[in-house]
């Protein structure tokens, strides 16, 4: 059997699983007898050669903690000739054989750099709370995401509900509106306004129409009413929603940006049974030679794409869930009981 070195990292926005799929290369490498080396903090590791040995001792008990052992980071020196060179003379002056990164498109992409100038085996694993990957009916951290935000969105119809509030929760996801618009969902938004049923241009009539929404709910008897709104879309973002509505109707409105709670906490089941299927496969590919694949898992199979298509086209929300909001579930706020 070739002796392969495995070079690991995390990069972009951690996610909860990472360790869990952080866990499953490594015990994976150890029974092919390949030597795994972690680099710390995304690429920045691999430019300057900040990494650590990683043995099955180094990954005990970590796949129930969120965030990452091998930390993340943002790397623009990816971007950059210099930056680029470095990681590659780090991959050749430490004989890594794999480079296998867990991470979202923008790692994918430092990936595809990184191939393009030399001849070892590039890997990558879909780590994201975003889910915005193609290739993969879920990404590694998605489905912790969601559960957090609907724990904490039902938290917070409980207590709108008390006071009959408008709230307006904001949702991470960058430009993808697979958490807002699944959450919104799962939450039973009154109004859920992501990328996929909205742009700028509608604010003005969006407001209308809310508006309207809680005065016919109203009428209907009162009760809380959220909007559940994707990051990055709003213009002037969620406060200058909430303020135009506190200016338009007279009732309370409260304003959650829900923000890095989504990314942290440990991972649930679906994310540590990816993260580990995933793992285990990539270092199954490693060993038969494959290169330039994301691997995912499309229907329950793990499959492998090429790494320039799972990033070629951002993953949309299903249609037919967005029809369901806009043509069914929305209209929920009408059918209020009225309250004495
Ligand atoms: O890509 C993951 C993500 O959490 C996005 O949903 C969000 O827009 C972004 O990262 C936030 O990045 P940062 O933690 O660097 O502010």
């Amino acid at each position: 059997m070739t002796q392969k070195r495995i070079g690991i990292l995390t990069s972009g926005g951690d996610s909860p699983g990472m360790n869990a799929a952080i866990r499953a290369i490594v015990l994976a490498a150890h029974q092919f007898d390949f030597q795994c080396i972690g680099f710390i903090s995304g690429y920045n590791g691999l430019i300057e050669q900040d990494y650590q040995i990683l043995t099955p001792q180094d990954v005990q008990h970590i796949i129930h903690r969120g965030g990452t052992i091998l930390k993340s980071a943002r790397c623009p020196q990816m971007c950059t000739v210099t930056g680029l060179n470095q990681a590659v003379s780090s991959l050749i002056k430490l004989k890594i054989d794999t480079l296998i990164v867990i991470g979202g498109d923008g790692s994918f992409n430092g990936l595809l750099a990184i191939k393009q100038n030399w001849q070892g085996q590039v890997i990558g694993l879909p780590g994201t709370i975003d889910n915005d990957l193609d290739g993969t009916d879920f990404t590694i951290g998605y489905s912790t995401a969601i559960n957090t935000a609907i724990e904490a969105i039902d938290k917070i119809r409980d207590t709108a509900d008390a006071f009959d509030r408008v709230f307006v929760i904001e949702l991470m996801g960058r430009h993808s509106g697979h958490i807002a618009f699944n959450v919104g969902i799962a939450t039973g938004a009154e109004q859920i306004i992501s990328f996929e049923n909205f742009s700028p241009e509608q604010a003005q009539e969006k407001i209308i129409q809310i508006v309207n929404d809680i005065a016919k709910q109203h009428q209907q008897g009162k009760s809380s009413y959220h909007i559940v709104l994707a990051e990055n879309l709003w213009p002037g973002g969620p406060q200058a929603l909430s303020e135009q509505l506190k200016s338009m109707v007279d009732i309370d409105t409260g304003l959650c940006v829900l923000g890095h709670i989504q990314r942290g906490g440990s991972p649930v089941a679906k994310d540590r049974i990816l993260a580990t299927r995933l793992g285990v496969a990539s270092v199954h590919a490693a060993n038969r030679g494959e290169t330039d694949i994301m691997l995912g898992e499309l229907k329950s199979e793990i499959v492998s794409v090429p790494l320039s298509e799972a990033i070629m086209h951002q993953k949309k929300v299903e249609e037919n869930l967005v029809a369901a909001q806009e043509d069914i579930l929305a209209l929920s706020a009408q059918y209020r009981k009225r309250i004495p």
